[in-house]
């Protein structure tokens, strides 16, 4: 479980572009659950996920993760434990490394290692068989360059990475918003299956409403620096959560233009 208690954050504090993203934020996210996050543009979705992760640090309030207070964790630390896939394909994977390389260093995470140590032989069958469950042929790449991959690969191959540890918890942030819609479903459908069968506790960002719903469990709506929505998927449909997530976006645009 994790839990946001009375988080605040500004942007550019004391200048006169200072910006209130939170501002007694709270939220409690349920273990083993997918929780779709939507909100307009702008409205602290990433950044949520930039202060649980150790990227960017609160000003106020606090991040408890399974009852244990995280705030002095660094990121490296925190990554131990949270798996982090990002919109941009790049992002999650090292671009001039091989896959097995790739696949190694997330597998290695929780420990020391010299570099020379960073391939262990006797686990290449199973990442192979980890790879091959993608369908997209990449166990039979291991030693290409990630940089060769095309973003759905890459994609793929950070969300196998994000999981491989089985974080306590999951962040998505619009992780399929770069791709094609075939290979957007692709790793929608990986996803859910990885979330399922390690019952992992999940945020997931999504600009696409049908997929936040169809995909989680439950849904939050952020605006303003508040949950605006929070409800069961079984609990709403696709039309209702769709009139709601366009009013709101229309307010806050509207709200931006003045
Ligand atoms: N590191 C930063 N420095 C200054 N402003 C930022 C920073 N990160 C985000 N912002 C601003 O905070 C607001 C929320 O951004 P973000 O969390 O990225 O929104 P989204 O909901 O689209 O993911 C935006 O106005 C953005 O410009
Ligand atoms: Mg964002």
């Amino acid at each position: 479980m994790l839990e946001i208690k009375n988080l605040s954050k500004k942007f550019n504090i004391g200048t006169e572009n200072e910006l209130t993203v939170f501002d007694g934020f709270n939220l409690t996210i349920n273990k083993g659950e997918c929780t779709g996050i939507l909100g307009a543009n702008g409205c602290g979705k990433s950044t949520l996920f930039n202060i649980i992760s150790g990227v960017l640090t609160q000003d106020g309030g606090e991040i408890l993760l399974n009852d244990e207070n995280i705030n002095n964790l660094k990121e490296s630390e925190r990554s131990k434990f949270i798996g982090r896939v990002h919109q941009n394909p790049s992002m999650g994977v090292s671009p001039s490394l091989t896959i097995l390389e790739n696949i190694s260093l997330s597998d290695k995470k929780c420990q020391k290692f010299g570099l020379k140590k960073l391939i262990n032989r006797n686990k290449i069958d199973e990442f192979k068989e980890i790879l091959k469950t993608l369908d997209l042929g990449l166990e039979n790449m291991l030693n290409t360059e990630v940089k060769f991959l095309s973003g759905g690969q890459r994609q793929s191959l950070s969300l196998l990475m994000a999981t491989i540890k089985k974080p306590e918890l999951l962040l998505l942030d619009e992780h399929t918003a770069a791709l094609d819609p075939k290979t957007s479903r692709l790793i929608m459908d990986k996803t859910r299956e990885l979330i399922k069968s390690h019952s992992l506790t999940t945020m997931m960002i999504s600009h696409n409403v049908r997929d936040a719903l169809n995909y989680s469990d439950r849904i939050i709506m952020l605006d303003k620096g508040h949950v605006a929505l929070d409800v069961r998927s079984k609990d709403i449909n696709e039309k209702e959560l769709m009139k709601i997530y366009n009013s709101r976006n229309y307010e806050s645009s509207l709200a931006e233009a003045v």
